[in-house]
Protein backbone atom coordinates (compact mmCIF):
# COMPACT_ATOMS: atom_id res chain seq x y z
CA UNK A 1 0.00 0.00 0.00
CA UNK A 2 1.61 3.58 -0.52
CA UNK A 3 0.56 6.09 1.36
CA UNK A 4 1.15 10.18 1.94
CA UNK A 5 1.20 11.28 5.52
CA UNK A 6 2.32 15.11 5.37
CA UNK A 7 5.47 15.71 7.26
CA UNK A 8 3.77 19.50 7.05
CA UNK A 9 5.17 21.05 10.41
CA UNK A 10 1.45 21.66 10.88
CA UNK A 11 0.38 17.84 10.09
CA UNK A 12 3.53 17.25 12.41
CA UNK A 13 2.37 18.89 15.53
CA UNK A 14 -1.14 16.97 15.71
CA UNK A 15 1.05 14.17 15.48
CA UNK A 16 1.69 12.83 11.50
CA UNK A 17 5.56 11.80 12.49
CA UNK A 18 3.81 9.31 14.53
CA UNK A 19 1.48 7.87 12.46
CA UNK A 20 3.94 7.65 9.49
CA UNK A 21 5.99 5.57 11.47
CA UNK A 22 2.78 3.35 12.58
CA UNK A 23 2.35 2.76 8.49
CA UNK A 24 6.06 2.29 7.91
CA UNK A 25 6.15 -0.28 10.54
CA UNK A 26 2.94 -1.90 8.80
CA UNK A 27 4.73 -2.02 5.74
CA UNK A 28 3.24 0.11 4.28
CA UNK A 29 5.39 2.24 1.19
CA UNK A 30 5.13 6.24 3.03
CA UNK A 31 5.52 9.61 0.91
CA UNK A 32 5.93 12.53 3.40
CA UNK A 33 3.63 14.85 1.11
CA UNK A 34 3.29 18.36 2.20
CA UNK A 35 -0.56 19.46 3.31
CA UNK A 36 -3.38 20.30 1.01
CA UNK A 37 -3.88 23.30 3.05
CA UNK A 38 -7.15 21.98 5.01
CA UNK A 39 -5.46 22.14 8.24
CA UNK A 40 -8.39 21.41 10.50
CA UNK A 41 -8.49 17.68 8.33
CA UNK A 42 -4.80 16.90 9.87
CA UNK A 43 -2.93 14.64 9.57
CA UNK A 44 -4.86 14.10 6.59
CA UNK A 45 -3.14 10.59 5.21
CA UNK A 46 -3.97 9.35 1.79
CA UNK A 47 -4.09 6.04 0.39
CA UNK A 48 -3.68 5.72 -3.19
CA UNK A 49 -6.17 3.17 -4.70
CA UNK A 50 -6.86 2.90 -8.49
CA UNK A 51 -9.97 5.62 -8.07
CA UNK A 52 -7.02 7.95 -7.00
CA UNK A 53 -5.89 8.82 -3.29
CA UNK A 54 -8.48 8.55 -0.84
CA UNK A 55 -8.51 10.98 1.96
CA UNK A 56 -8.85 10.48 5.99
CA UNK A 57 -9.06 12.77 8.10
CA UNK A 58 -7.36 13.18 11.97
CA UNK A 59 -5.54 9.98 11.48
CA UNK A 60 -4.53 8.50 14.63
CA UNK A 61 -1.76 5.57 15.09
CA UNK A 62 -4.55 3.63 16.07
CA UNK A 63 -6.22 3.33 12.56
CA UNK A 64 -3.42 2.97 10.92
CA UNK A 65 -3.47 -1.40 10.97
CA UNK A 66 -7.43 -0.99 9.86
CA UNK A 67 -6.44 1.26 7.08
CA UNK A 68 -3.60 -0.94 5.53
CA UNK A 69 -5.77 -4.06 5.74
CA UNK A 70 -8.75 -2.64 4.07
CA UNK A 71 -8.39 -4.46 0.64
CA UNK A 72 -11.23 -2.67 -1.86
CA UNK A 73 -12.61 0.70 -2.75
CA UNK A 74 -15.74 0.31 -0.53
CA UNK A 75 -14.12 -1.28 2.71
CA UNK A 76 -11.86 2.26 2.35
CA UNK A 77 -14.40 4.57 1.40
CA UNK A 78 -16.99 2.95 4.65
CA UNK A 79 -13.79 3.92 6.64
CA UNK A 80 -14.82 6.55 9.82
CA UNK A 81 -13.21 9.51 8.77
CA UNK A 82 -12.68 9.34 5.39
CA UNK A 83 -12.94 12.43 2.75
CA UNK A 84 -13.70 10.44 -0.69
CA UNK A 85 -10.78 11.33 -3.17
CA UNK A 86 -9.15 13.91 -2.25
CA UNK A 87 -8.78 16.15 -5.70
CA UNK A 88 -12.10 15.90 -5.90
CA UNK A 89 -12.90 17.50 -2.41
CA UNK A 90 -15.21 20.42 -3.42
CA UNK A 91 -12.86 22.78 -0.88
CA UNK A 92 -10.11 22.68 -3.16
CA UNK A 93 -12.02 21.91 -6.33
CA UNK A 94 -13.19 25.24 -6.02
CA UNK A 95 -10.21 26.94 -5.53
CA UNK A 96 -7.67 28.39 -8.13
CA UNK A 97 -4.29 26.75 -7.13
CA UNK A 98 -1.58 27.83 -9.13
CA UNK A 99 1.46 28.35 -6.76
CA UNK A 100 0.14 25.57 -4.22
CA UNK A 101 -0.99 23.70 -7.66
CA UNK A 102 1.95 20.91 -6.52
CA UNK A 103 1.41 21.56 -2.69
CA UNK A 104 0.33 18.34 -0.79
CA UNK A 105 0.13 16.58 -4.43
CA UNK A 106 4.11 15.73 -5.10
CA UNK A 107 7.07 14.25 -3.15
CA UNK A 108 8.81 17.27 -2.03
CA UNK A 109 12.09 14.88 -1.65
CA UNK A 110 12.02 14.20 -5.23
CA UNK A 111 13.20 16.39 -8.06
CA UNK A 112 11.97 13.75 -10.93
CA UNK A 113 8.19 13.91 -9.13
CA UNK A 114 8.92 17.58 -9.04
CA UNK A 115 9.49 17.39 -13.27
CA UNK A 116 7.05 15.06 -13.49
CA UNK A 117 4.47 17.52 -12.26
CA UNK A 118 5.22 20.18 -14.62
CA UNK A 119 8.48 21.34 -13.18
CA UNK A 120 11.17 23.27 -14.75
CA UNK A 121 9.62 24.20 -17.94
CA UNK A 122 9.34 27.62 -16.74
CA UNK A 123 12.96 27.84 -16.20
CA UNK A 124 13.75 25.72 -19.61
CA UNK A 125 11.61 28.58 -21.27
CA UNK A 126 13.83 31.24 -19.58
CA UNK A 127 16.90 30.26 -20.59
CA UNK A 128 15.58 30.20 -23.91
CA UNK A 129 14.53 34.18 -23.82
CA UNK A 130 16.85 37.07 -23.04
CA UNK A 131 16.74 38.58 -19.44
CA UNK A 132 15.24 41.32 -21.02
CA UNK A 133 12.36 39.30 -22.48
CA UNK A 134 11.93 37.54 -19.32
CA UNK A 135 11.69 40.54 -17.37
CA UNK A 136 8.78 41.44 -19.82
CA UNK A 137 6.73 38.20 -19.47
CA UNK A 138 6.78 39.27 -15.61
CA UNK A 139 5.52 42.74 -16.36
CA UNK A 140 2.97 41.40 -18.83
CA UNK A 141 1.72 38.99 -16.45
CA UNK A 142 0.80 41.98 -13.50
CA UNK A 143 2.83 40.09 -10.75
CA UNK A 144 2.82 42.14 -7.84
CA UNK A 145 5.32 41.82 -4.35
CA UNK A 146 3.41 38.96 -2.44
CA UNK A 147 5.24 40.17 0.96
CA UNK A 148 2.49 42.61 1.59
CA UNK A 149 3.67 45.33 -0.24
CA UNK A 150 2.38 44.89 -3.87
CA UNK A 151 5.07 46.76 -5.68
CA UNK A 152 4.95 45.68 -9.65
CA UNK A 153 7.64 42.54 -9.66
CA UNK A 154 8.53 43.59 -13.66
CA UNK A 155 9.88 47.17 -12.48
CA UNK A 156 11.86 45.73 -9.72
CA UNK A 157 13.45 43.34 -11.58
CA UNK A 158 13.85 45.97 -14.56
CA UNK A 159 15.62 48.20 -12.56
CA UNK A 160 17.99 45.39 -11.02
CA UNK A 161 18.90 44.10 -14.79
CA UNK A 162 19.40 47.83 -15.67
CA UNK A 163 22.02 49.06 -13.02
CA UNK A 164 25.15 48.15 -13.75
CA UNK A 165 27.31 46.30 -12.06
CA UNK A 166 29.87 43.21 -12.31
CA UNK A 167 28.06 41.39 -9.26
CA UNK A 168 23.62 40.64 -8.49
CA UNK A 169 22.25 39.08 -6.34
CA UNK A 170 18.76 37.53 -5.49
CA UNK A 171 17.42 37.20 -2.32
CA UNK A 172 14.24 35.48 -1.38
CA UNK A 173 12.65 36.98 1.89
CA UNK A 174 11.17 33.93 3.76
CA UNK A 175 11.29 35.85 7.51
CA UNK A 176 7.83 35.18 7.34
CA UNK A 177 6.77 37.56 10.44
CA UNK A 178 3.05 38.07 9.93
CA UNK A 179 0.95 36.20 12.33
CA UNK A 180 -1.52 34.16 10.81
CA UNK A 181 0.36 33.55 7.57
CA UNK A 182 2.08 30.38 6.75
CA UNK A 183 1.63 30.47 3.25
CA UNK A 184 5.34 30.19 2.88
CA UNK A 185 6.03 27.65 4.87
CA UNK A 186 4.12 25.52 3.18
CA UNK A 187 4.91 25.73 -0.34
CA UNK A 188 8.59 25.36 0.39
CA UNK A 189 8.28 22.31 2.40
CA UNK A 190 5.71 20.88 0.34
CA UNK A 191 7.17 22.23 -2.96
CA UNK A 192 10.29 23.43 -2.58
CA UNK A 193 11.97 23.08 -5.96
CA UNK A 194 9.33 26.01 -7.04
CA UNK A 195 10.97 28.39 -4.96
CA UNK A 196 14.56 27.45 -6.24
CA UNK A 197 13.15 27.52 -9.91
CA UNK A 198 11.48 30.84 -9.40
CA UNK A 199 14.67 32.15 -7.98
CA UNK A 200 16.74 31.05 -10.63
CA UNK A 201 14.71 32.38 -13.43
CA UNK A 202 14.95 35.85 -11.15
CA UNK A 203 18.68 35.48 -11.53
CA UNK A 204 18.92 34.89 -15.04
CA UNK A 205 16.43 37.97 -15.82
CA UNK A 206 18.45 40.72 -13.43
CA UNK A 207 21.91 39.26 -14.42
CA UNK A 208 22.67 37.54 -10.75
CA UNK A 209 24.77 35.06 -10.12
CA UNK A 210 24.38 34.73 -6.27
CA UNK A 211 20.89 34.27 -4.29
CA UNK A 212 19.96 33.79 -0.94
CA UNK A 213 17.12 32.51 1.30
CA UNK A 214 16.51 34.17 4.66
CA UNK A 215 14.33 31.92 6.31
CA UNK A 216 13.10 32.32 10.15
CA UNK A 217 14.78 30.00 12.74
CA UNK A 218 11.22 28.96 13.75
CA UNK A 219 10.50 27.10 10.24
CA UNK A 220 13.23 23.94 10.97
CA UNK A 221 11.53 21.99 8.48
CA UNK A 222 11.30 24.07 5.90
CA UNK A 223 14.74 24.80 6.29
CA UNK A 224 15.48 20.31 5.77
CA UNK A 225 13.44 20.72 2.79
CA UNK A 226 14.64 23.38 0.86
CA UNK A 227 18.43 21.98 1.75
CA UNK A 228 17.77 18.75 0.46
CA UNK A 229 15.92 20.20 -2.70
CA UNK A 230 19.25 22.57 -3.21
CA UNK A 231 21.14 19.91 -2.84
CA UNK A 232 19.18 17.30 -5.47
CA UNK A 233 19.00 20.52 -7.95
CA UNK A 234 22.68 20.99 -7.85
CA UNK A 235 23.06 17.10 -8.27
CA UNK A 236 20.84 17.52 -11.72
CA UNK A 237 22.59 20.45 -12.83
CA UNK A 238 19.93 22.87 -12.15
CA UNK A 239 21.94 25.00 -10.22
CA UNK A 240 25.92 26.06 -10.27
CA UNK A 241 28.31 26.79 -12.51
CA UNK A 242 26.50 26.18 -15.80
CA UNK A 243 22.68 25.49 -15.22
CA UNK A 244 20.88 23.29 -17.60
CA UNK A 245 23.86 23.71 -20.06
CA UNK A 246 23.32 27.50 -20.16
CA UNK A 247 26.18 29.00 -19.70
CA UNK A 248 24.45 31.23 -17.05
CA UNK A 249 26.23 30.18 -13.74
CA UNK A 250 23.97 30.44 -9.74
CA UNK A 251 24.83 29.49 -6.54
CA UNK A 252 22.00 29.45 -3.88
CA UNK A 253 22.41 29.59 -0.39
CA UNK A 254 19.97 29.24 3.07
CA UNK A 255 20.78 31.72 5.64
CA UNK A 256 18.83 31.06 9.14
CA UNK A 257 17.41 34.31 11.01
CA UNK A 258 17.53 34.90 14.67
CA UNK A 259 13.77 35.41 15.58
CA UNK A 260 13.41 39.11 14.82
CA UNK A 261 10.51 40.48 13.01
CA UNK A 262 12.09 43.37 11.61
CA UNK A 263 14.10 41.51 9.66
CA UNK A 264 11.53 40.52 7.74
CA UNK A 265 11.46 44.72 5.98
CA UNK A 266 14.12 44.15 3.24
CA UNK A 267 16.92 46.32 4.01
CA UNK A 268 16.98 44.98 7.73
CA UNK A 269 17.33 41.51 5.94
CA UNK A 270 20.13 42.53 4.01
CA UNK A 271 22.10 43.88 7.01
CA UNK A 272 21.38 40.54 8.84
CA UNK A 273 22.67 38.57 5.81
CA UNK A 274 25.37 40.64 5.92
CA UNK A 275 25.64 39.56 9.30
CA UNK A 276 25.11 42.66 11.25
CA UNK A 277 22.25 43.19 13.71
CA UNK A 278 18.83 43.78 11.30
CA UNK A 279 18.57 47.29 11.62
CA UNK A 280 16.29 48.92 8.93
CA UNK A 281 18.40 51.31 6.09
CA UNK A 282 17.14 54.97 5.37
CA UNK A 283 15.97 54.41 1.57
CA UNK A 284 17.00 56.12 -1.09
CA UNK A 285 18.88 54.01 -2.11
CA UNK A 286 16.37 50.85 -3.01
CA UNK A 287 17.73 47.76 -2.67
CA UNK A 288 17.62 47.03 -6.59
CA UNK A 289 20.32 49.54 -7.10
CA UNK A 290 22.33 48.99 -4.20
CA UNK A 291 20.99 45.99 -1.98
CA UNK A 292 23.39 43.01 -0.53
CA UNK A 293 26.99 44.48 -0.42
CA UNK A 294 26.07 47.50 -1.86
CA UNK A 295 25.76 45.60 -4.99
CA UNK A 296 22.00 45.27 -6.78
CA UNK A 297 20.00 43.17 -5.23
CA UNK A 298 16.32 41.87 -6.30
CA UNK A 299 14.59 41.09 -3.15
CA UNK A 300 11.94 39.21 -3.47
CA UNK A 301 8.88 36.96 -1.48
CA UNK A 302 8.51 33.74 -1.52
CA UNK A 303 4.95 33.85 -3.06
CA UNK A 304 6.40 36.38 -5.43
CA UNK A 305 9.16 33.77 -6.54
CA UNK A 306 7.07 30.92 -6.91
CA UNK A 307 4.61 32.57 -8.79
CA UNK A 308 7.25 32.69 -11.48
CA UNK A 309 7.81 29.23 -12.93
CA UNK A 310 3.74 28.95 -14.12
CA UNK A 311 4.02 32.66 -15.39
CA UNK A 312 7.44 31.75 -17.63
CA UNK A 313 5.99 28.09 -18.76
CA UNK A 314 2.14 29.65 -19.42
CA UNK A 315 3.19 32.86 -20.69
CA UNK A 316 2.50 36.50 -18.24
CA UNK A 317 -0.90 36.48 -20.14
CA UNK A 318 -2.42 33.45 -19.06
CA UNK A 319 -1.45 34.59 -15.19
CA UNK A 320 -2.61 38.12 -15.73
CA UNK A 321 -5.80 36.91 -17.41
CA UNK A 322 -6.93 36.03 -13.65
CA UNK A 323 -7.85 38.66 -10.71
CA UNK A 324 -9.21 42.18 -11.26
CA UNK A 325 -8.16 45.48 -11.92
CA UNK A 326 -5.02 46.17 -11.08
CA UNK A 327 -4.73 43.16 -9.22
CA UNK A 328 -3.96 40.54 -11.60
CA UNK A 329 -3.19 36.54 -10.77
CA UNK A 330 -4.27 34.94 -7.63
CA UNK A 331 -3.64 35.39 -3.80
CA UNK A 332 -3.11 32.65 -1.42
CA UNK A 333 -5.04 33.83 1.42
CA UNK A 334 -4.39 31.85 4.73
CA UNK A 335 -7.15 31.32 7.27
CA UNK A 336 -6.28 31.38 10.92
CA UNK A 337 -7.68 32.22 14.20
CA UNK A 338 -10.80 31.79 15.72
CA UNK A 339 -12.21 30.08 12.61
CA UNK A 340 -13.65 25.94 11.89
CA UNK A 341 -11.72 25.52 8.87
CA UNK A 342 -7.99 26.95 8.99
CA UNK A 343 -5.55 26.50 5.78
CA UNK A 344 -5.24 28.29 2.36
CA UNK A 345 -7.27 29.20 -0.33
CA UNK A 346 -5.70 30.28 -3.47
CA UNK A 347 -8.06 32.23 -5.80
CA UNK A 348 -7.97 35.14 -8.05
CA UNK A 349 -7.89 38.47 -6.59
CA UNK A 350 -11.23 40.04 -6.34
CA UNK A 351 -13.15 37.12 -3.65
CA UNK A 352 -14.97 38.96 -0.83
CA UNK A 353 -13.53 38.41 2.44
CA UNK A 354 -17.24 37.24 3.54
CA UNK A 355 -16.67 34.43 1.09
CA UNK A 356 -13.39 33.89 2.62
CA UNK A 357 -14.46 33.21 6.28
CA UNK A 358 -17.78 32.24 5.67
CA UNK A 359 -17.82 29.93 2.88
CA UNK A 360 -14.17 28.28 3.06
CA UNK A 361 -13.35 28.94 6.69
CA UNK A 362 -16.79 27.61 7.55
CA UNK A 363 -17.39 30.54 10.17
CA UNK A 364 -15.93 31.05 13.86
CA UNK A 365 -15.00 27.87 15.51
CA UNK A 366 -16.70 28.94 18.76
CA UNK A 367 -20.01 28.96 16.64
CA UNK A 368 -20.57 32.27 17.74
CA UNK A 369 -20.66 35.07 15.49
CA UNK A 370 -17.42 36.76 13.91
CA UNK A 371 -16.95 40.56 14.91
CA UNK A 372 -13.70 41.26 12.98
CA UNK A 373 -11.17 40.36 11.06
CA UNK A 374 -7.26 40.99 11.03
CA UNK A 375 -5.86 40.74 7.41
CA UNK A 376 -2.45 41.61 6.49
CA UNK A 377 -0.79 40.61 9.64
CA UNK A 378 0.26 42.32 12.71
CA UNK A 379 -0.08 45.86 10.84
CA UNK A 380 -3.10 44.88 9.24
CA UNK A 381 -6.65 46.74 9.78
CA UNK A 382 -9.41 45.15 11.79
CA UNK A 383 -12.45 44.62 9.20
CA UNK A 384 -15.47 44.44 11.03
CA UNK A 385 -17.91 41.59 10.18
CA UNK A 386 -20.78 44.28 8.74
CA UNK A 387 -17.34 44.89 5.89
CA UNK A 388 -16.75 41.52 4.99
CA UNK A 389 -17.77 42.22 1.53
CA UNK A 390 -15.00 44.46 0.46
CA UNK A 391 -13.92 42.53 -2.57
CA UNK A 392 -10.06 40.85 -1.60
CA UNK A 393 -7.79 43.45 -3.98
CA UNK A 394 -5.12 45.83 -3.22
CA UNK A 395 -7.18 48.52 -4.75
CA UNK A 396 -10.23 47.95 -3.15
CA UNK A 397 -8.65 46.81 0.57
CA UNK A 398 -6.62 50.35 0.46
CA UNK A 399 -10.50 52.36 0.19
CA UNK A 400 -11.49 50.23 2.89
CA UNK A 401 -8.71 52.08 5.00
CA UNK A 402 -7.15 48.42 5.01
CA UNK A 403 -4.74 46.40 3.54
CA UNK A 404 -3.73 43.02 1.50
CA UNK A 405 -0.74 42.50 3.39
CA UNK A 406 0.85 38.83 3.12
CA UNK A 407 -2.61 37.69 2.83
CA UNK A 408 -3.41 36.78 6.62
CA UNK A 409 -7.08 36.49 7.90
CA UNK A 410 -7.51 35.94 11.29
CA UNK A 411 -11.52 35.80 12.57
CA UNK A 412 -12.09 36.87 15.89
CA UNK A 413 -15.64 36.24 17.71
CA UNK A 414 -18.06 38.52 19.62
CA UNK A 415 -16.42 37.98 22.64
CA UNK A 416 -12.85 40.07 21.68
CA UNK A 417 -12.42 43.12 23.21
CA UNK A 418 -11.13 45.06 20.56
CA UNK A 419 -9.27 47.92 23.08
CA UNK A 420 -6.85 45.06 23.88
CA UNK A 421 -6.56 43.96 20.56
CA UNK A 422 -5.47 47.83 19.85
CA UNK A 423 -2.87 47.76 22.77
CA UNK A 424 -1.74 44.41 21.93
CA UNK A 425 -0.46 46.35 18.43
CA UNK A 426 1.22 48.67 20.43
CA UNK A 427 2.58 46.45 22.82
CA UNK A 428 4.25 44.10 19.51
CA UNK A 429 5.42 47.08 17.88
CA UNK A 430 7.30 48.53 21.34
CA UNK A 431 8.86 44.70 21.55
CA UNK A 432 9.86 44.79 17.74
CA UNK A 433 10.98 48.12 17.23
CA UNK A 434 14.61 47.87 15.40
CA UNK A 435 14.82 51.54 17.70
CA UNK A 436 15.95 53.53 14.61
CA UNK A 437 13.73 56.10 14.92
CA UNK A 438 11.90 58.05 17.50
CA UNK A 439 8.47 57.67 16.32
CA UNK A 440 8.76 54.21 16.44
CA UNK A 441 10.95 53.41 19.21
CA UNK A 442 9.34 55.62 21.75
CA UNK A 443 5.78 56.07 20.46
CA UNK A 444 4.64 52.62 20.77
CA UNK A 445 5.78 52.91 24.37
CA UNK A 446 3.76 55.99 24.85
CA UNK A 447 0.67 54.40 22.74
CA UNK A 448 0.71 51.64 24.99
CA UNK A 449 0.64 53.62 28.59
CA UNK A 450 -2.00 55.59 26.64
CA UNK A 451 -4.38 52.84 25.48
CA UNK A 452 -3.64 51.63 29.09
CA UNK A 453 -5.08 54.88 30.49
CA UNK A 454 -8.11 54.81 28.21
CA UNK A 455 -8.85 50.76 29.28
CA UNK A 456 -8.54 52.29 32.97
CA UNK A 457 -11.44 54.40 32.16
CA UNK A 458 -8.64 57.41 32.83
CA UNK A 459 -9.72 60.59 30.59
CA UNK A 460 -10.79 58.65 28.11
CA UNK A 461 -11.79 61.45 25.33
CA UNK A 462 -8.69 63.08 25.97
CA UNK A 463 -6.91 60.17 25.84
CA UNK A 464 -8.15 59.61 22.72
CA UNK A 465 -7.17 62.73 21.12
CA UNK A 466 -3.76 62.39 22.12
CA UNK A 467 -3.77 58.36 20.92
CA UNK A 468 -5.08 59.91 17.29
CA UNK A 469 -2.31 62.22 17.44
CA UNK A 470 0.54 59.61 18.43
CA UNK A 471 -0.63 57.23 15.78
CA UNK A 472 -0.68 60.50 13.06
CA UNK A 473 3.10 61.23 14.29
CA UNK A 474 3.77 57.54 13.62
CA UNK A 475 2.57 56.99 10.55
CA UNK A 476 4.23 60.52 8.88
CA UNK A 477 7.24 60.02 11.04
CA UNK A 478 8.58 56.30 10.92
CA UNK A 479 11.18 55.02 8.76
CA UNK A 480 9.48 51.90 8.16
CA UNK A 481 6.62 49.98 7.70
CA UNK A 482 6.51 48.43 11.54
CA UNK A 483 5.99 52.21 12.70
CA UNK A 484 4.09 53.63 10.14
CA UNK A 485 1.60 50.93 9.81
CA UNK A 486 0.91 50.14 13.59
CA UNK A 487 -1.36 53.06 13.77
CA UNK A 488 -3.65 50.96 11.31
CA UNK A 489 -5.10 48.19 13.73
CA UNK A 490 -5.37 50.71 16.35
CA UNK A 491 -7.00 53.28 14.37
CA UNK A 492 -9.30 51.14 12.79
CA UNK A 493 -10.59 49.12 16.34
CA UNK A 494 -11.08 52.76 17.57
CA UNK A 495 -13.56 53.63 14.21
CA UNK A 496 -15.06 50.36 13.93
CA UNK A 497 -15.56 49.20 17.64
CA UNK A 498 -15.57 52.87 19.61
CA UNK A 499 -17.68 51.19 22.34
CA UNK A 500 -15.00 49.06 23.53
CA UNK A 501 -12.65 52.38 24.03
CA UNK A 502 -15.56 54.29 25.72
CA UNK A 503 -16.77 51.98 28.58
CA UNK A 504 -17.87 53.14 31.84
CA UNK A 505 -15.77 52.43 34.85
CA UNK A 506 -16.83 52.78 37.86
CA UNK A 507 -14.77 55.61 40.08
CA UNK A 508 -12.43 54.79 42.78
P1 LIG B 1 7.62 49.50 0.03
O1 LIG B 1 6.37 49.95 -0.61
O2 LIG B 1 8.56 50.50 0.59
O3 LIG B 1 8.46 48.67 -1.03
C1 LIG B 1 7.99 47.55 -1.69
C2 LIG B 1 9.09 46.98 -2.54
O4 LIG B 1 9.26 47.70 -3.75
C3 LIG B 1 10.47 47.00 -1.90
O5 LIG B 1 11.16 45.82 -2.25
C4 LIG B 1 11.13 48.21 -2.51
O6 LIG B 1 12.54 48.13 -2.49
C5 LIG B 1 10.60 48.11 -3.90
N1 LIG B 1 10.60 49.39 -4.64
C6 LIG B 1 10.01 50.56 -4.26
N2 LIG B 1 10.19 51.49 -5.23
C7 LIG B 1 10.89 50.91 -6.22
C8 LIG B 1 11.35 51.34 -7.51
N3 LIG B 1 11.14 52.56 -7.94
N4 LIG B 1 12.03 50.45 -8.27
C9 LIG B 1 12.24 49.19 -7.83
N5 LIG B 1 11.82 48.72 -6.65
C10 LIG B 1 11.14 49.57 -5.85
O7 LIG B 1 7.17 48.48 1.16
P2 LIG B 1 8.01 47.60 2.20
O8 LIG B 1 8.41 48.42 3.36
O9 LIG B 1 9.05 46.81 1.49
O10 LIG B 1 6.92 46.57 2.68
C11 LIG B 1 5.85 46.94 3.52
C12 LIG B 1 4.83 45.82 3.53
O11 LIG B 1 5.38 44.66 4.10
C13 LIG B 1 3.61 46.12 4.33
O12 LIG B 1 2.61 46.65 3.50
C14 LIG B 1 3.22 44.78 4.92
O13 LIG B 1 2.08 44.29 4.28
C15 LIG B 1 4.35 43.88 4.58
N6 LIG B 1 4.80 43.05 5.70
C16 LIG B 1 4.90 41.72 5.45
C17 LIG B 1 5.31 40.83 6.42
C18 LIG B 1 5.38 39.37 6.12
O14 LIG B 1 5.60 38.56 7.03
N7 LIG B 1 5.24 38.96 4.87
C19 LIG B 1 5.69 41.32 7.74
C20 LIG B 1 5.55 42.73 7.91
C21 LIG B 1 5.13 43.57 6.90
FE1 LIG C 1 13.11 50.77 13.23
FE2 LIG C 1 10.55 51.22 13.90
FE3 LIG C 1 11.92 53.11 12.71
FE4 LIG C 1 11.21 50.89 11.36
S1 LIG C 1 9.83 52.43 12.13
S2 LIG C 1 13.19 51.95 11.32
S3 LIG C 1 11.37 49.36 13.01
S4 LIG C 1 12.40 52.22 14.72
Amino acid sequence: TKVFVPGDAAAVSVGADEVAAAFEAAGASVVRNGSRGMLWLEPLVEVESDRGRIGFANVEVADVLDLVSSRSHSDLLNHPGCVGVVDEHPWLTSQRRVSFARVGVVDPASIADYEAHGGWAGLRRALSLSPAEVVQEVTDSGLRGRGGAGFPAGIKWKTVLETASELKFVACNFDEGDSGTFADRMVVEGDPFTLIEGMTIAAHAVGATEGYVYVRSEYPHAVAALRRAIDAAYTHGYLGADVLGSGHSFDLHVRVGAGAYICGEESSMLDSLEGKRGEVRAKPPIPAISGLWGKPTAVNNVLTLCAVPMILADGGAAYAALGTGRSRGTQVFQLAGNIKQGGIVELPFGVSLRELVDHYGGGTLTGRPARAAQVGGPLGAYVPASGFDVPMDYEAMAEAGAMLGHGGIVLFDETVDMARMARFAMEFCSIESCGKCTPCRVGSTRGVETIDRIIAGQDVQANLVLLDDLCDTMTKGSLCAMGGLTPMPVQSAIKHFPEDFEREVAPG
